[in-house]
């Protein structure tokens, strides 16, 4: 029984561009996947497959348990979908845009009044509910945009960089939100770029580069294979960074096929994998000591989700658009797409 998303070697190209390579997924039901790469990596393009808005060149998809080829008509019904781009009609108000797609799921008038009055309340759009969309700011369109893909709880939740241009309050809040859905039993497949908000609310990471799943499992797990502790000295003094590095490169774990001995040298910073926790580092600094390296900090550090993310795909996870209302704004609206408004290719 496949879970509530699943995908089997999904292959999407553009002309020359091979956006998808053979995408493998499984969401079970009522859990989250959070979908990690960087630009370019085929997130937006699986998103699109799977909710019936780009038609794969070859592979099989199943959501909510039906098949995305041959049913797109019954899975767009079952799933929810809020884009990159915000898809919201700017000459309509705030409150008019949900009670609109509230109606467009055949909802009474009256409850999708009361609906769009929750939304707009949770999502802090209340004060302007009754402004037209065009007057939003990047930020209020991407929660209206949110609202709108939560007027009714499908099943499956699609969501591609949800909280993208949402300052820090309104991405925690959306957080919350996240959170009450999916206890509430809804699948959901997110894209991000902030890795802290797949560490967050994701049980399964998947990362994706040139359109393959290069990795999955939970972000524990994903921590575990990038390697265990390393240890981070920074030196007082430039030119002690080659005796330091020298030095630590002596307790460097080889062969984690996550190199050795790192250094960064505009901070003074030299990193290096090892293990042996606090009695190890007990031992650097006497050693450093004994060869007159004076250091300003020294510590030993876990693997966050970023190391995981630079190991595998050799990218820093670039954040975009943070606390950046407006930005998204030249964007916003040619490429806007939901579920439903626009038809498979
Ligand atoms: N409609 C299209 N026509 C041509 N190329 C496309 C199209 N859509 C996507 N691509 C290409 O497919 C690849 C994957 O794009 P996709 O939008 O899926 O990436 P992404 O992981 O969502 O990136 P980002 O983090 O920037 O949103 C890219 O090389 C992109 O240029
Ligand atoms: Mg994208």
């Amino acid at each position: 029984m496949p879970g509530a998303i699943y995908a089997e070697g999904l292959v999407k190209t553009f002309g020359d561009v091979r956006a998808l390579d053979g995408v493998d997924l499984e969401v079970p039901e009522g859990t989250v996947l959070g979908l990690l790469g960087p630009n370019g990596a085929g997130k937006t393009t699986t998103v699109r497959c799977l909710t019936t808005l780009l038609r794969p060149d070859s592979g099989r998809a199943v959501v909510a348990g039906l098949d995305v080829l041959k049913q797109p008509d019954a899975v767009r019904r079952s799933i929810g979908l809020s884009g990159q781009f915000a898809a919201v009609d700017e000459y309509l108000t705030g409150r008019e845009n949900l009670q609109m797609v509230g109606q467009l799921y055949q909802m009474k008038a009256k409850a999708a009044k009361a609906r769009a009055d929750e939304l707009l309340e949770q999502f802090n759009l209340a004060d302007a509910a009754d402004r037209t969309a065009k007057t939003y700011s990047g930020g209020m369109r991407r929660r209206l945009d949110l609202a709108a893909a939560l007027v009714v709880s499908p099943p499956v939740m699609f969501m591609d960089e949800p909280t993208t241009g949402l300052d820090p309050r309104n991405r925690q809040q959306l957080w919350e939100v996240i959170k009450q859905l999916v206890s509430g039993g809804t699948t959901l497949l997110l894209t991000t770029q902030y890795l802290e908000e797949a560490d967050h609310l994701a049980h399964d990471i998947a990362v994706v580069d040139h359109g393959r799943v290069i990795a999955q499992g939970t972000s524990d797990q994903l921590k575990a294979r990038t390697g265990g502790e390393r240890v981070e000295v920074v030196v007082h003094d430039r030119e002690h960074i080659p005796a330091a590095s020298a030095l630590l490169d002596k307790y460097s774990l080889r062969g984690l096929g996550q190199g050795d001995t790192t250094v960064e040298e505009h901070m003074r910073k030299i990193t290096t994998p090892v293990s042996g926790g606090a009695k190890l580092l007990a031992e650097i600094i006497r050693e450093l000591d004994a060869d007159g390296i004076e250091i300003d900090d020294i510590g030993l550090r876990r693997p966050t989700l970023d190391d995981v993310f630079l190991s595998l795909t050799g990218h820093v996870a670039e954040a975009k658009g943070e606390d950046d209302d407006g930005a998204q704004e030249a964007e916003g609206h040619s490429k806007g797409h939901r579920a439903g408004k626009e038809a498979a290719k």
